[in-house]
């Protein structure tokens, strides 16, 4: 007997139904097509098909052009860049992109890479050392990420070799995102938008929800299209010599010099050697020394060794060394003039590396070197921030300050 009613009823909500199911599939696919990653390479690299048929960019440099740092000396212009990390696919570094801007990856959803590598501080976050998850203060200062992806060495202390063994750290160290992988899996799970971008990326991968391996790879991706090889100083070394005026041009000559030698050190065309050395910046007042790459019993060699930074963008990324000790480029210099070994605390021997001297640099020499130093300065490949994430999370306020041009701080 109330079979009519039913029918009715069941009509009706079959017409509600599909209606909301139209609506449903409607917002499903304005979602899916807002975020549909990226099928083509970043601007700077190729797109090349490999034997499976997959997409894969491989970057373009016109350092490609010659060949190896051996027999040119330190100080050449043109000579070869060390091998990039680079044939990852176009969806992969996209993906990598919106992991990378996304708080969702920290435990309590506030923290994302780019709180503390923020792109328009050269991806560092503008202090001595980083604030991490829930106000606590890191160690060290927050490198540049530009041209990571010739990094043969992470961190201050060189101790990661990969970008991908580098990525899991931060996520999961109790001062930084404090995230566990069975709470960062979940969550990635429970986003359907993640799962079906990680699908994109991950075409040929079974598995159905997101790994840990496609995790660190798509923010190793991501990492290495930060390529900033087309500075003032680079249109200068590869021809173009009006680039660069007299004073900068006296800086790289006494930067290059054999008496400030910081081109042993900080070799073109990445301005590093991707060499560990003991050089005795001082700590912040107060800090403990930090041992660096050694430890205190069976390194001593390696006592207050750090990786040669890269110089590149390096205007950007105040304040300097690995405790954010130097506020200014010109006192970061100036500190390879006041004496090798001075800053040292009194009670340790370090094995100062032999390039630290004492090369008395005048006043205006380390002008020079600084005004030099301002030519390496390219950020034409900059990421764009997204505007909205996949979790639906906020971008941390780091981000969207970039993200809308009127709240970018200083203008
Ligand atoms: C809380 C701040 C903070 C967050 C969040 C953070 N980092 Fe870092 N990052 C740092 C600091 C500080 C270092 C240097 C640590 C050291 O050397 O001991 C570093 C180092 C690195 C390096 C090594 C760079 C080099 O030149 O050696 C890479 C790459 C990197 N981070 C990528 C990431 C990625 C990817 C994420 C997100 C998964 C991330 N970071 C999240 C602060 C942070
Ligand atoms: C023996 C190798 C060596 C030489 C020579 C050398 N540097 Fe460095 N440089 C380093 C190391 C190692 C660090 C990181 C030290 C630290 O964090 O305590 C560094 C850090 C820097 C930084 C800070 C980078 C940052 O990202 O914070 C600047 C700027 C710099 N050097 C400029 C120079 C200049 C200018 C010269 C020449 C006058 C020079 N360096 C000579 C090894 C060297």
């Amino acid at each position: 007997m109330t079979k009519p009613v039913m029918s009715v009823t069941a009509g009706r909500l079959f017409a509600l139904s599909s209606f909301a199911l139209c609506s449903l599939l409607f917002s499903a696919a304005a979602a899916a097509e807002q975020f549909q990653l990226q099928s083509s390479c970043p601007a700077s690299f190729e797109q090349v098909v490999d034997e499976q048929g997959a997409s894969r960019c491989k970057l373009v440099s016109r350092y490609q052009a010659y060949d190896s740092l051996q027999n040119k000396g330190v100080g050449g212009t043109q000579t070869a860049l060390p091998t990039v990390r680079d044939g990852f696919s176009p969806e992969q570094i996209d993906l990598g992109r919106f992991l990378f801007f996304d708080p969702l990856l920290s435990a309590d959803h506030s923290l994302a890479c780019a709180s503390c590598h923020q792109p328009d501080k050269g991806f560092t976050d503008g202090k001595a050392v980083s604030t991490g998850f829930h106000g606590q203060q890191g160690k060290r200062s927050a490198p540049s990420l530009w041209n990571v992806g010739f990094l043969q060495r992470l961190f201050w202390d060189g101790r990661a070799t990969s970008l991908e063994s580098q990525a899991l750290g931060p996520l999961f160290a109790p001062d930084e995102m404090a995230n566990t992988p069975a709470q960062l899996l979940g969550d990635l799970a429970n986003s359907s938008e993640y799962v079906q971008l990680f699908r994109q990326a991950f075409p040929k991968d079974p598995a159905t929800t997101p790994t840990l391996a496609q995790v660190s790879t798509a923010l190793s991706a991501f990492q290495s299209t930060l390529i900033s090889l087309n500075s003032r100083y680079d249109q200068y070394a590869l021809g173009y010599h009006e680039a660069l005026n007299d004073t900068e041009i006296k800086g790289m000559n006494v930067f290059r010099s054999f008496v400030a030698r910081c081109a042993e050190c900080h070799t073109p065309p990445l301005f590093t050697n991707q060499q560990l050395a003991v050089i005795g910046t001082p700590e912040p007042e107060g800090r403990a020394f930090d041992l660096g790459a050694g430890n205190e019993t069976d390194k001593v060699k390696l006592q207050g060794a750090f990786k040669v930074p890269s110089l590149r963008n390096i205007v950007k990324t105040a304040p300097y060394m690995h405790s954010g000790r130097f506020t200014e480029l010109r006192e970061a210099t100036e500190f390879y003039t006041k004496g090798r070994g001075h800053a040292v605390p009194k009670d340790r021997q370090l094995l100062i590396h032999w390039h630290i001297w004492e090369p008395k640099l005048t006043g205006e020499e380390l002008d020079q070197i600084v005004a030099f130093l301002g030519t390496l300065t390219d950020e034409s490949l900059l990421p764009q921030t997204p505007t909205r994430l996949p979790s639906g999370l906020p971008l941390p306020t780091a981000a969207v300050a970039i993200a809308d041009p009127m709240k970018r701080p200083g203008e």
